[in-house]
This record gives structure tokens, C-alpha cells and sequence, in this order.
């Protein structure tokens, strides 16, 4: 159990040798040709055996060190959620598989380390850029600098980065919360690559991103961990601290907070 911060700067030190190492394989394939799957019919949930590769790769990293912890991880049979107990690695070998697959630069290998359900370690990379995102029980860094999140408080200046998943009804949604986005915020940006939008939010290159559908935990526990420490705020739809297996995320620099909920609150 990592209680004391020492115990946590270990496990951040090897979360960021592990996104790095998992970030490093993918680079290797990016750009390539490559046989993409969907993981349904009809879904544009790619995957590649690069994510496989990547996840496996990533998971040996961990389990070497720390074979006492979970792992908890987007491909294959790997254990789905977080336990409320205990620490618990939770890895996205590369979140943003469809920008990957067109050659888009926006994907990242993310790894956040959790103890009993909360975020306490976070390294999300982007191999294409070489930027890495990072925090443990300290600040939030961005490459060598202190990332922090952005002061600005008026709302219709801010860029808000939705994130949605790839199914129809997601994207009725999404055209509601891009409606909401462009009438009352300053502009909109849609990254495809909701660990982009976290770290975007905790590095203040963004003021805030808001997803109200499900979202997984590998998607969202690194970059939750980075905003917090960078000064800002990440809860559900509802206002409600973000936990592992929260409904919805909106995530933000702090300073409207509270307005930003009650705009994207499903029952308001
Ligand atoms: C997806 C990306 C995308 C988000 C989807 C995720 P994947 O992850 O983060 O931005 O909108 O909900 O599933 O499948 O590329 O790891
Ligand atoms: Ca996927
Ligand atoms: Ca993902
Ligand atoms: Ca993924």
C-alpha cells in the first residue's frame, strides 16, 4: 500500500518509465500500415495489435515491480474496474486508437495509479509530440515545467473540449453539448483523445472538458489525478467528486466550476 508520499513518488516514477516504455512501442507502429479491427459490428471502437502489444507490454513493466497491485487495463480479458481497495494501476495503452490509426498526432499511453479508488499518480505521454504529463503527490508537471491550470474566469473565453465515445447515441448527445458549448463558452475543440483534453485542462491550454456519457476509467483517472494537482476541479455530471465509475466528467481550471455543472447537469 503507498500511503506515504514517498510510496507514491515510487509508483510515479515508474508510471512515467511505464507510459514512456508502452508510448515508445506504439511510436514504433505509428504511421504504418496497419489491420484495424472494430471491437463490434458496426462500432468505430478500433483497435490494433498495437494496442494489444502495447497494454501487454506496459502490464509486464508493472508486474515486475509491483506484483503485489492490480492492473486494470482496456484490452483483452484484463480486470475492468477499480477496486475500492488496495492500489490499482489502470492503463490505456493508447487512448485516441482513431486519431493513431489516420496518422493523427493527438493519442497518449496513460497510466494512473490508484489507492482505494482515488487517483494518487498520473503519467499520461504523447509519443508523436514527446510531451509528458505528469503528478504525483505534488504538483503537476508538463515536460520539465510546473503545468498548472489556466485563471481565466470568463466563461465566454473559454475552450471547452468535449469528450465522447464513438456510438450514435453518444453523438446525439455530443451535438446537445456542442449546441451548449458554442451559445454560451468561448469556443470548442474536440480532441478525440480524452486523456489530451485532461492534460490540455491541467496544463491551462484548455480551460475545461465535459463528457455527460460514460466514460471508462482508463480513460479519465490519469488525467483527473493531473488537473487536480494542477489547481483545478474534476467531478461528475452532478458536481459530485470524480470517483473511479462516475457517471459523466466535467473537469475544469476551478473557476466556474459550479456554473459549468449546472449547464451540462442531464436533469437540469
Ligand atoms: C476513446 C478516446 C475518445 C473518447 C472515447 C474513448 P480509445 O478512447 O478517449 O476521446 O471520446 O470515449 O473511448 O478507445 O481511443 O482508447
Ligand atoms: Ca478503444
Ligand atoms: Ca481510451
Ligand atoms: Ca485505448
Amino acid at each position: 500500500q503507498p500511503s506515504t508520499p514517498t510510496d507514491i513518488d515510487d509508483r510515479l516514477d515508474a508510471a512515467v518509465a511505464a507510459a514512456e516504455h508502452g508510448g515508445t512501442v506504439a511510436l514504433d507502429s505509428f504511421r504504418t500500415s496497419l489491420d484495424v479491427e472494430t471491437k463490434a459490428e458496426g462500432s468505430m471502437d478500433a483497435v490494433t495489435a498495437v494496442d494489444r502489444a502495447v497494454q501487454k507490454r506496459v502490464f509486464e513493466f508493472i508486474g515486475e515491480r509491483y506484483p503485489d497491485d492490480a492492473v486494470v487495463g482496456e484490452e483483452d480479458d484484463a480486470l475492468k474496474t477499480v477496486p475500492e481497495e488496495g492500489v490499482a494501476w489502470v492503463v490505456d495503452p493508447i487512448d485516441g486508437t482513431n486519431n493513431y490509426v489516420a496518422g493523427n498526432r493527438v493519442w497518449m499511453t496513460s497510466v494512473a495509479v490508484c489507492r482505494d479508488g482515488d487517483p494518487v499518480a498520473a503519467a499520461n505521454y504523447a509519443p508523436a509530440t514527446d510531451d509528458l504529463y505528469a503528478a504525483g503527490a505534488g504538483r503537476t508537471s508538463r515536460n520539465d515545467t510546473t503545468a498548472a491550470v489556466s485563471d481565466e474566469t470568463d466563461l465566454e473565453s473559454f475552450l471547452v473540449n468535449p469528450i465522447f465515445g464513438v456510438s450514435r447515441s453518444d453523438r446525439r448527445e455530443l451535438s446537445a453539448v456542442v449546441d451548449t458549448v458554442l451559445a454560451e463558452f468561448g469556443d470548442l475543440r474536440r480532441f478525440g483523445c480524452a486523456q489530451a483534453a485532461l492534460s490540455g485542462v491541467a496544463a491551462g491550454e484548455l480551460e475545461a472538458t465535459v463528457s455527460t456519457v460514460e466514460l471508462n476509467d482508463w480513460d479519465t483517472a490519469a488525467g483527473v489525478h493531473l488537473v487536480r494537482r494542477a489547481g483545478g476541479r474534476a467531478t461528475d455530471v452532478y458536481g459530485n467528486r470524480w470517483r473511479p465509475g462516475s457517471r459523466g466528467l466535467i473537469a475544469s481550471n476551478g473557476e466556474a466550476h459550479d456554473m459549468l455543472v449546472e449547464t451540462f447537469d442531464p436533469e437540469t
